[in-house]
């Protein structure tokens, strides 16, 4: 997978992106994250990338030329994707973080200050993507999450051990408590359960932690998943769920 990042702050994706599991995915090559500055596209003397709205009002807005020619620069993939970061955009979640970590090449182009020019929407036949209902001061950190969210999901890119596939959302329900030593620590204990070695009850156990904890926290994964639920034991444990909450 390629991330191609039209940015105006290079260094925010590129200092991110050499840290942790994200660098090993880059040296390993599993991933690959370019980064492209809209303000060496400029055809101005002072590498204007902004001006006034049309219309009047506060604030600047991102030009077309600059962006329009570093768009161009980049070589597409026939299976590319690409994605303008807008709080008004669809909103991001892990079906479509799966759904992009099938692609060979995502473009995200990220904004500054108030907004961008609309054309370069329609000129980039962008997909406008939102990482939730608030305002950032930019795309880069939205970009960064859904590169550190897709690339966890492409083959290969997690060792087996930390597999996506045991992620929260991967069924669309959220983790249950994790536990390490010691047993007891300031008068706070381990579950019982855990510490006895019988892995059906342990696995039992888990999984009503995932109902509990997805009922309590997310009343609406946990309607959505009963809803669609019709795996037996599931259905079975959940039922013991509801008696018991
Ligand atoms: N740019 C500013 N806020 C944003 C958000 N919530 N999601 C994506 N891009 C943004």
């Amino acid at each position: 997978m390629r991330f191609d990042v039209v940015t105006l702050f290079p260094d925010m994706i590129n200092q991110a992106c050499s840290h942790s599991i994200i660098a090993r995915g880059i040296d390993s090559g599993v991933i690959e994250v370019n980064t492209f500055n809209p303000r060496d596209y400029t055809k101005d003397k002072h590498k204007k990338v902004d001006d006034t709205p049309f219309g009047g009002g506060a604030g600047m807005v991102l030009m077309c030329q600059p962006y329009f020619d570093c768009f161009d620069a980049i070589d597409k993939d026939a299976d590319s994707e690409v994605i303008i970061l807008s709080p008004q955009g669809e909103v991001f979640n892990q079906q479509l973080s799966m759904e992009l970590a099938k692609k060979k090449q995502i473009v995200f182009i990220c904004g500054h200050y108030e907004g961008f020019d609309e054309r370069i929407k329609q000129y980039t036949k962008a997909r406008e993507v939102s990482i939730g209902d608030y305002v950032l001061t930019g795309g880069e950190l939205p970009a960064l999450c859904m590169i550190d969210s897709i690339s966890r999901n492409i083959e290969g890119f997690l060792g087996k051990m930390d597999s996506a596939h045991f992620d929260s959302f991967s069924d669309g329900l959220l983790e249950y408590p994790q536990y390490t030593k010691p047993r007891e620590y300031c008068g706070l204990e381990v579950p019982e359960v855990l510490l006895g070695g019988n892995h059906q009850e342990i696995a039992k156990w888990r999984r009503k932690q995932q109902f509990i904890v997805t009922y309590k926290k997310r009343r609406d994964l946990f309607d959505n998943f009963k809803k669609n639920c019709n795996n037996k034991y599931d259905i079975k444990l959940l039922n013991e769920v509801l008696k018991e909450l």
